[in-house]
């Protein structure tokens, strides 16, 4: 059996529209749920120019009860076979300073999810977590059995959810759950049509470093060079937006072929560490552009170090991901260079 209809709620955003891209290009067909209170309804009509109009769009919050009853009947409707939910507020600043908005929106989103998939009779869902779950308690590369403990709201929320769907497949064996454990997604879809496009001043260091490449920011702070890494800077798993959209199918594919998976966890990475100087070097190679920096005090909550192993993926959903840090510096470039305001130049 495949899953061939598939909600993606917030699939509007940086991730959500690459998904939808793999989930068009293998020949399924979406039912978009997002707010876009952090996307453009933009990113959708780039994704039909890339793979076709087998996307439809319901404009709702899923974390406003007032949209409840309408997101159950339209879900329903769309007789899905199962969901995947990357609707959510995820900047980790913001959810230090307004914690218990980010539980107000992530849970809840969750719960609406929920009910119109039981209500759909689809109990397949894929759920986007993140590495961020595993905080600092472990040596990489981290494994999907590492310690959890998350060090900032927007983390716990992730980590809370997990936990309800891993109790709600213990509960109800007809569900089957997969939470998906994102290291760092950069890079954008190989056409230019389509990528991250922060509100505000960017968090994450490729969409600064794009931007500071592009001339809309001056300079970016490298945010310590003390860590005990081979250069001094902090070492992430960037994997490429593509390479993690195709985990999303081969992950939708594995709940669908599986008799009773229940709740399993992947870690969607590389498996491949590089330091923040080695990202300004391959994305300046990239861009051919000057990437001024300079080197500041460390980030509060940051670590020194975390890069996945990601052989669970490999062998249970048969997917890895296959591009470089050479073509997530190219791609996100080349996004950045034709759309240097993002979304918003239309
Ligand atoms: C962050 C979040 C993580 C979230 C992820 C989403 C924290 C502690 N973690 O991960 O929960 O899931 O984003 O992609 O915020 N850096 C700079 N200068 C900058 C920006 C970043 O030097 O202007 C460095 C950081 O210190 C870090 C690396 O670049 O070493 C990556 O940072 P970032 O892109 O923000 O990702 P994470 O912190 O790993």
């Amino acid at each position: 059996m495949t899953a061939k209809r598939i909600v993606v709620a917030g699939g509007a955003g940086y991730i959500g529209s690459h998904v939808c891209v793999e989930l068009l290009q293998a020949g399924r067909k979406a039912l978009v749920i997002d707010n876009f209170a952090n996307s453009s309804p933009v990113a959708l009509d780039r994704v039909r120019e890339i793979a076709g109009g087998n996307v439809e769009l319901l404009r709702a919050d899923l974390a406003d009860p007032a949209d409840a009853e309408r997101i159950v009947s339209a879900v329903t409707a769309f007789r899905p076979d199962g969901a995947i939910h990357l609707a959510g507020l995820k900047a980790v600043g913001e959810s230090v300073a307004e914690p218990v908005r980010y539980y107000a929106v992530n849970l809840p989103a969750t719960f609406t999810l929920i009910r119109a998939l039981e209500a759909a009779g689809a109990r397949l869902l894929v759920f986007s977590s993140s590495a961020t779950v595993y905080g600092d308690l472990n040596k990489s590369p981290v494994d999907e059995t590492g310690a959890l403990g998350p060090t900032n709201p927007y983390g716990r929320t992730k980590l809370f959810i997990e936990e309800m769907l891993r109790d709600l497949a213990r509960a109800d064996k007809r569900w089957k759950i997969c939470n998906l454990r994102y290291f760092n997604p950069v890079g954008a879809h190989a056409s230019g049509k389509i990528g991250e496009d922060p509100n505000g001043l960017p968090n994450n260091l490729f969409p600064f470093i794009a931007q500071v490449a592009v001339g809309r920011l001056p300079k970016l702070k490298v945010f310590g060079a003390d860590y005990p890494t081979r250069d001094g800077s902090g070492v992430r798993d960037y994997i490429h937006v593509v390479d993690l959209a195709a985990g999303h199918v081969a992950a939708i594919d594995y709940l669908a072929k599986e008799a009773s998976p229940g709740a399993v966890e992947f870690n969607l990475g590389t498996g491949r560490g590089v330091s923040v100087f080695e990202a300004i070097a391959a994305f300046k190679r990239a861009s051919n552009r000057d990437i001024p920096f300079e080197v500041t005090a460390r980030r509060d909550g940051d670590i020194a170090e975390i890069y996945a192993r990601p052989d669970k993926a490999e062998k249970l959903l048969g997917w890895r991901a296959t591009r470089t840090i050479e073509n997530m510096c190219a791609d996100h470039w080349r996004w950045q260079s034709a759309n240097p305001n993002g979304y918003r130049d239309e």
